[in-house]
């Protein structure tokens, strides 16, 4: 017989530990703060459904739930880099990762059959790859202090136009899907998923992709301890989204906040990559900025002034100044089977002078999209 007062004092101890009150406990498991008082005070137990969110929440078994009882677990891992362990591929061979379990002092690493070694440095997964240039992270943001500062930006206000705005269209796609495993691609401070995380309500490994491992220790530091959700875990991969770490079909949706544009001449090789990992009927879920009407006197505009701004061609050598039609094909080409495109807002007049007015983000003028790509 299971001991209802005694699962009832554990589930209290369990929300206390996370900061929950019992109505805020409630709404994150989606059931009435009455059912809460109920089971800790004995009178009834949660559902299955509800016990596995506990669970995971708390990071505990359901059986230490229930019975109080401990089995250990080893491996130095954190428990999402554990779970996401077996897809991990080598990027320089193909072959299939596996970790060294650390033996004392000694931290994690992960190696092929060919010899190829990769560590796990503060937290972050390390395939040794270099920031992109106009990128360098490591370069501006020195201490975590500065990080902070960056994530109280609130951002181009441009971003938070249309209604719903990009962020709101693109959490209400994934609340729908609920996908249990989230690769944000090229995810620099995290920004668009910062929106997700505040509000997902089940539990989720989020893979963190970029190639900075500046930027992805602080993100997880951040996401630890300033915008936690005991729903979500992280994973940092510093690599290079054009060449995953990742088994084919292991993940179930890709996201990305203007992540693929930010990729530069890699864009469409690290489309085709979110491709090859998605498992069958899994989405793609991201932004993209587009050209409105090459015919049309204000995209002309745009797009001379833009032309004389250093570095155009490393930006936009590769197809990045396309309109969604010819992004859409792309995304056929590329296999995906249903690409659903929402306009979110057009494309700013052009301005009156005849210089760029823009130093940063180059492309907040161009009209954006919402879209959805099923594989
Ligand atoms: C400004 S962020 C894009 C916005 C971000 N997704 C957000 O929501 O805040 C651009 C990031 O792309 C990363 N990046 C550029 N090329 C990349 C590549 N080939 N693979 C992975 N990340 C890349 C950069 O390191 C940078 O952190
Ligand atoms: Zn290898």
């Amino acid at each position: 017989m299971i001991d209802k007062h005694a699962v009832g004092q554990r589930i209290a101890a369990l929300r206390r530990e996370l900061g929950y009150s019992q109505a805020r406990f409630a709404e994150k498991l989606n059931v009435t703060t009455q059912a809460v008082s109920k089971w800790e005070t004995g009178l009834s137990l949660p559902d299955v459904e509800t016990l596995l969110n506990i669970s995971w929440m708390a990071k505990i078994s359901i059986n230490e739930i229930l019975d109080g009882e401990v089995f250990p677990v080893q491996s130095g891992l954190d428990r999402g880099l554990a779970r996401i362990s077996r897809h991990l591929i080598c990027p320089a061979c193909g072959k299939a990762l596996h970790v060294c379990v650390p033996i004392r002092q000694e931290k994690p690493r992960f190696v092929c059959e060919n010899g190829h070694g990769y560590n796990v440095v503060d937290g972050v997964l390390d395939f040794g790859v270099r920031e992109t240039e106009g990128e360098l992270w490591s370069l501006f943001l020195k201490n975590y202090e500065q990080y902070l500062e960056e994530q109280r930006h609130l951002g181009n206000p441009r971003y938070w136009q249309g209604a719903p705005n990009f962020r709101e269209l693109m959490w209400q796609a994934l609340e729908r899907l609920q996908p249990r495993t989230i690769l944000d691609m090229a995810c620099g401070t995290g920004s668009g998923m910062k929106y997700m995380i505040e509000r997902i309500h089940w539990p989720v490994t989020i893979l963190f992709v970029d190639l900075s491992h500046r930027i992805l220790k602080w993100n997880r530091k951040y996401f630890t301890d300033e915008w936690k959700n005991p729903y979500v875990d992280l994973v940092c991969l510093a690599c290079d989204g054009a060449k995953l770490p990742l088994a084919n079909e292991s993940i179930d949706l890709v996201f990305s906040n203007g992540g693929f544009e930010s990729m530069q001449v890699k864009m469409r090789d690290g489309f085709r990559e979110a491709y090859r990992v998605l498992k069958p009927g899994a989405h793609a879920l991201y932004n993209m900025s587009a050209i409105e009407d090459w015919n049309g006197e204000n995209s002309r505009k745009w797009i001379r002034l833009l032309q004389e701004l250093d570095g155009f061609d490393r930006f936009f050598g590769q197809g990045n100044l396309q309109d969604i039609q010819t992004w859409l094909t792309f995304c056929g080409q590329t296999g995906f089977r249903k690409n659903d495109a929402r306009k979110v807002y057009g494309e700013l007049p052009a301005p009156e002078q005849d210089v760029f007015p823009f130093q940063n983000e180059v492309l907040q003028w161009m009209a954006e999209y919402v879209v959805l790509s099923e594989k």
